[in-house]
């Protein structure tokens, strides 16, 4: 294949709401999550030039092999379409924190696809690209289309949502990880005391009701931290909240915790305060 430089955004994801409703046959977990997509971004370069498939990062720590999953994304379509993608190298500044719930290694999955969709000519419906998606990792398809949807299933069945109305979002990562299986095994052993009002936050979409998704932010995840990290959690969504955010949640399986604001002033007064502890903080705004 000879195609120019290319370029693309990769865009983090909050969920505004997230329920774990039972264990599957697969193993896998049967959810219902609604997601919107906020403007904290990577931005992946894409050169074709040298030899096979290379990926590279300012992050150290992150997977330069197939593992990463823009490779993985890379190979799938290689193999679902049989088109040749290599030589390929893909540049990835990070911007979006690792580990964190935020979908950022789904988000560049999804760029990566949407990339060679588009310049290997291959033109394959977004559909088609979300099945391919699939297969890399749960939040991908969702990735793919980006926005406010509702996820189902392992969160590959989406529904889209009117957008979640403008507003502020702080994300602060609070410093320490949490294991995205560990945390699932980890819910199996409990009972759920609280779920989330899918519905409800359905709803105050459809109205474009602000206030009313604000107030009905939960995850079910929140509830089976371990103690030391659920305090954090809580202090930094009491933080968000006495700065002014209409409601504040953590945002997949963690543990980077959002608030929505409706005045950019308290957003900016929140992320100041968290910012001083918390070095992975973000001010960004709905896409
Ligand atoms: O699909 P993905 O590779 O992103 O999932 C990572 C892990 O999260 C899985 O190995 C599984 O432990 C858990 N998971 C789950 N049910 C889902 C999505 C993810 O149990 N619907």
């Amino acid at each position: 294949m000879s195609a120019p430089e290319g370029r693309e955004l990769a865009y983090a994801k909050i969920n505004l709401s997230l329920d774990v409703l039972g264990v599957r046959e697969d193993g896998y977990h049967e959810l219902a999550m609604v997601m919107a997509t906020v403007d904290l971004a990577d931005t992946l370069i894409f050169r074709h030039e040298g030899e096979g498939l290379r990926v590279e990062s300012q992050v150290s720590f992150l997977p330069t092999d197939r593992t990463n999953l823009a490779a993985a994304a890379a190979i799938a379509f290689q193999k679902a379409t049989g088109r040749t993608i290599e030589p390929l190298m893909i540049q990835m500044d990070k911007h979006i924190p690792v580990c964190a719930g935020t979908a950022g290694g789904s988000s560049d999955a999804a760029a990566v696809l949407r990339y060679l969709n588009r310049v290997t000519g291959a033109e394959l419906s977004l559909q088609e690209l979300q099945t391919i998606g699939e297969r890399v990792g749960s939040d991908v398809p969702y990735c793919i289309m980006g926005g406010t949807a509702l996820a189902e299933g392992r969160g590959e069945r989406l529904t889209a949502l009117p957008p979640l109305p403008q507003c502020a979002v702080v994300l602060c990562k609070p410093n320490f990880s949490v294991s995205t299986p560990a945390l699932f095994a980890q819910i199996d052993r409990c009972k759920i005391r609280r779920r989330p009002d899918t519905n409800g936050i359905v709803a105050a979409l459809q109205a474009q009701d602000l206030q009313g998704v604000a107030r009905r932010l939960y995850n079910v995840f929140e509830d089976v931290l371990l103690v030391r990290q659920k305090r954090t959690v809580e202090s930094i969504k009491n933080t968000l909240v006495n700065q002014g955010a209409l409601g504040a949640a953590m945002t997949g399986t963690g543990p980077t915790v959002f608030g929505l604001f409706s005045e950019v002033t308290a957003a900016e007064a929140a992320y100041k305060e968290l910012a001083e502890y918390y070095p992975n903080t973000f001010l960004c705004h709905t896409v």
